[in-house]
């Protein structure tokens, strides 16, 4: 039983180093949706700071955006860097503002004191915010203009 088993992982295994070196070959003629060379890096404008510029949220259940950098907050199923500032026992010592209820309640409704596995992975909905060309063309406005 064992034996097919392990077989089949590594068959698995040689057939994604197969299909990534592949992929790494065609990468040169690979177009994003802006049309460019996916090679090509786009420039975005970062706009962390809260005291430059503070985007307003497009529709009232937007996630806000984040006014800060995330690149060096892990998040995993292990460890959730965000929490260090913003859960509510750690944000009044950080000056971070505290996550909302929203946060805390999970699937059943129930209310918890840690944060709910629904919201663990952040930046499933909060992203940082940043002034760049949009992907594809849009007519997208915020609410009430
Ligand atoms: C070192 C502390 C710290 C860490 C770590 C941190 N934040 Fe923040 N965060 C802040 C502070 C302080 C603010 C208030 C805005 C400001 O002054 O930049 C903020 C603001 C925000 C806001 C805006 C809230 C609103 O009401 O508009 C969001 C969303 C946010 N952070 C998400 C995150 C996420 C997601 C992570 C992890 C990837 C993270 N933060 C990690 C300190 C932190
Ligand atoms: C499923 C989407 C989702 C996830 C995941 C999520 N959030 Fe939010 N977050 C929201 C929405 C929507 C709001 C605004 C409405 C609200 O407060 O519920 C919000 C509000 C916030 C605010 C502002 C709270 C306030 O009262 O102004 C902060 C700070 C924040 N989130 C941080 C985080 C951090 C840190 C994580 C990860 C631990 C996280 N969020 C995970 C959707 C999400």
């Amino acid at each position: 039983m064992k034996q097919p088993a392990l077989l089949s992982v590594l068959a698995a295994t040689a057939f994604a180093f197969a299909a990534g070196a592949a992929l790494a070959q065609s990468a040169g003629s690979v177009q994003s949706l802006r049309g460019a060379d996916v090679t090509d890096a786009v420039p975005v404008e970062p706009v962390f700071h809260q005291e430059e510029q503070r985007f307003e949220r497009a529709y009232r259940q937007q996630p806000p955006l984040i006014p800060h950098t995330i690149e060096k907050y892990q998040i995993d199923v292990k460890a959730n860097e965000c929490l260090a500032c913003h859960e509510w026992s750690n944000s009044a010592g950080r000056g971070a503002p505290t996550l909302s209820m929203t946060h805390y309640v999970d699937r059943d409704g129930l209310q918890s004191e840690t944060v709910s596995a629904r919201r663990w992975f952040c930046n499933q909905c909060h992203v940082p915010q940043v002034n760049a060309p949009e992907l594809v063309e849009n007519t997208f406005k915020p609410f009430g203009q």
